[in-house]
């Protein structure tokens, strides 16, 4: 039958190729453990699912080995071996001809199940099967940006999973499918609402029914956080305001805390967007970041709870310059957090562009540890239309340099804690996740949780790789189909930015729900969200100069990151209007003319989405057909889209270029 995607990368379909599965069947002939934890209860059953599925046959939980040979062992064990990993991390090794996975934590082992079942469903060899793997970040999570009325601020994918009005008595199957997709890929921590937030979720409605989710989750190894609204001792205690430094405060927070973790034990804590875009805020008193985070940070911390506390802030100043607004509130900051504070930035400054340099808080604030944001829904990326893979854009992030202790001290090492010596790190993903039969609305975003996840387990592995493991497991292991999709997904995010926003150009995209191009916007609610406070397009040039001689945000960062992107004439291209004024008749390093080069790019870009169709139409017989059909759907409509964003931006960059399109490209026709 069809494949609606529902199954994810989790589909457990029977090995066609009969030698290669009879070589797996001979070393999984059964599954024991004597731990007895649940989540190595989860482990057993995952790994009898996924091989049972696999390999044609029931493969049998054990309940007593008796030195039986051929199958698989998992162990919890603190022993020399499994000190040296990681908290969670594994090994899977044959000896004395079964194959053990092992590990400090029954978490590892879930982990390990799900590493060994990859092997098997991307078809690679267990013969001497010797793997050792450990995550780099402590806490890999998940942010839902899911309002009460199951509607998902910035989701393209349907309504919300969480069934609010159903809860607590209702446990939807789909609550433990998820948490099963999460476990697979390593992610063991979600925030379950908006960081816009509402109260309600603090109240005793609500806690039991974040109780139930909290109680599914358990035995896959994931926490639940909530977001906070920080009005709430106003708005649901009756306290005067919400000052942080106010006893009556500062003890309705105690008792609130008290009361989830009475509910649910293992509660992770919680994440605040506080004074920015509206919400409220310490600030509001008179009170620092650190203030309202300490005082949060307080009432957890008996339970081990911590507070992930946003740094996406920024005044409305139409003479200021946005990018430098988060530093300046909160590097003055570093050092006043208490020890179970993570400060959450996003990996750019501005908002999640299709491309952005990388935050400059990264190895400004050595002191406090910084968790990383990435958004997986596809806000600025073409919503669920548009085929965009991101984990290379999450590796241009990471694998960026800040140079706070010397070369190498990427911000990967930063997040990772290595850099600064910071045992409490966590990297952030905001889900892309809705109700949607695929979960992720367009199919290939599945993608991008996949990636997200692997990456925050361990940032060092390589987009190409990720892409190759995910598409077999989800779309085909032909090997030629294997290469063509891997091949258009690496090239997918450079394809959007050329027919969006090349050279670095960046917010001019419709207001509103921030769909589609409005270069033209010139007025808005605030004056830091209008598209020409960003692209300063005039008769001379396009491009923000942030240098010295513009807002100097590039003095933001360390020498070496300035000397890179601070001189107009060796400025990479992909960051070049992000920091400078360019002129129209600048020879860039390309050979063009700016002019020229920026409107190629969005000739260039549509004609390179006709050749994703082309690609895509390739590896039809490869493919399951439901699957294709709508993947090409979106492709088709992802070209509709991008031939509006060409045409929008050209002819509105014309008007101060005053030049024609360059040959080969035609003028757009006036119909
Ligand atoms: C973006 C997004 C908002 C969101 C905000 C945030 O601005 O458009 O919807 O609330 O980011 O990250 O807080």
């Amino acid at each position: 039958h069809a494949d609606d995607g529902y199954r994810l990368w989790l589909k457990f379909d029977l090995i066609t190729n009969i030698q290669q599965r009879n070589s797996y069947t001979q070393k999984c002939q059964f599954i024991y453990s004597d731990n007895q934890e649940a989540i190595t209860k989860t482990a057993q059953k995952e790994l009898q699912a996924g091989l049972s599925g696999l390999l044609g046959k029931k493969i049998l939980i054990l309940t007593n080995l008796a030195g039986k040979k051929g199958g698989i062992i998992l162990q919890v064990i603190q022993n020399e071996q499994t000190n040296q990993l990681a908290e969670d991390g594994f090994s899977i090794r044959e000896e004395n001809q079964n194959i053990v996975i092992r590990s400090r934590t029954a978490s590892g082992v879930l982990y390990g199940s799900f590493a060994f079942l990859r092997q098997l469903q991307s078809g690679s060899s267990i013969a001497q099967i010797n793997i050792t793997d450990s995550p780099k970040i402590k806490y890999r999570m998940l942010n839902h940006w899911d309002n009460p009325l199951g509607t998902i601020e910035r989701g393209y994918a349907g309504s919300s999973l969480w069934k609010w009005y159903e809860l607590p008595e209702v446990i939807d199957q789909r609550y433990i499918d998820y948490a099963r997709a999460n476990a697979s890929i390593g992610i063991n921590a979600v925030v379950l609402n908006n960081v816009n937030a509402s109260a309600r979720f603090l109240t005793k409605e609500y806690i039991v029914k974040v109780k139930a989710l909290a109680d599914v989750f358990r035995p896959y190894g994931i926490k639940v956080f909530l977001s906070l609204n920080f009005a709430a001792p106003k708005l649901l205690g009756g306290a005067k305001n919400s000052d942080p430094m106010a006893p009556e405060v500062r003890n309705w927070w105690k008792n609130v805390t008290k009361e989830i973790y009475a509910a649910i034990p293992d509660f992770g804590g919680y994440l605040v967007k506080a004074n920015s875009e509206g919400e409220p805020g310490p600030q509001d008193f008179g009170r620092t970041h650190a203030d309202g985070a300490n005082m949060l940070a307080q009432a957890v911390a008996p339970y081990k709870g911590i507070v992930i506390w946003r740094a996406f802030v920024y005044a409305a100043d139409p003479k200021g310059d946005r990018f430098k607004e988060a530093y300046k509130d909160f590097k003055p900051l570093d050092g006043t957090f208490a020890s179970n504070v993570l400060v959450q930035v996003k990996n750019g400054p501005i908002d999640f562009q299709s491309r952005e340099p990388f935050h400059p808080l990264f190895g400004a604030m050595p002191k406090t540890p910084l968790a990383m944001e990435f958004q997986l829904t596809q806000e600025y990326l073409g919503f669920s239309t548009n085929l965009v893979y991101e984990a290379p854009l999450f590796k241009e992030c990471l694998d960026s340099d800040t140079y706070s202790n010397g070369k190498g001290s990427t911000v990967a090492k930063i997040v990772d804690g290595s850099v600064d010596n910071h045992s409490l790190t966590a990297i952030a993903g905001v889900a892309n996740t809705g109700s949607d039969r695929n979960w992720t609305g367009h199919l290939m975003s599945q993608a991008n949780w996949y990636a997200f996840g692997r990456l925050a387990w361990n940032h060092s592995l390589s987009s190409e790789q990720i892409a190759s493991e995910w598409i077999k497991m989800s779309l085909t292991q032909e090997p030629k189909a294997v290469a063509t999709i891997q091949d258009l997904m690496m090239k997918s995010r450079e394809i959007y930015v050329d027919f969006t926003t090349p050279l670095g150009l960046h917010h001019v995209m419709g207001q509103n729900i921030h769909f589609g191009p409005e270069p033209w916007l010139e007025r808005s609610a605030r004056p830091d969200w209008t598209a020409i406070y960003y692209h300063r397009a005039d008769s001379v040039g396009l491009g923000f100069d942030r240098t010295s001689k513009g807002s100097n945000a590039l003095g933001l960062y360390a020498k070496e990151v300035q000397t890179q992107w601070g001189n107009p004439d060796t400025c990479p291209l992909p960051y070049l209007l992000w920091f400078h004024h360019v002129s129209w008749n600048q020879k860039l390093s390309s050979g063009k003319t700016l002019w020229n080069e920026f409107s190629s790019r969005y000739y260039e870009g549509v004609q390179s989405v006709e050749w994703m169709q082309k690609q895509w139409n390739y590896v039809q017989s490869s493919i399951d057909p439901q699957i294709f059909a709508d993947v090409t759907g979106r492709l088709a409509a992802q070209h509709r889209e991008a031939l509006n964003w060409r045409d929008a931006c050209v002819l509105y960059f014309q008007q101060y270029s005053k030049q024609a399109i360059p040959a080969p490209y035609q003028a757009p026709s006036r119909t």
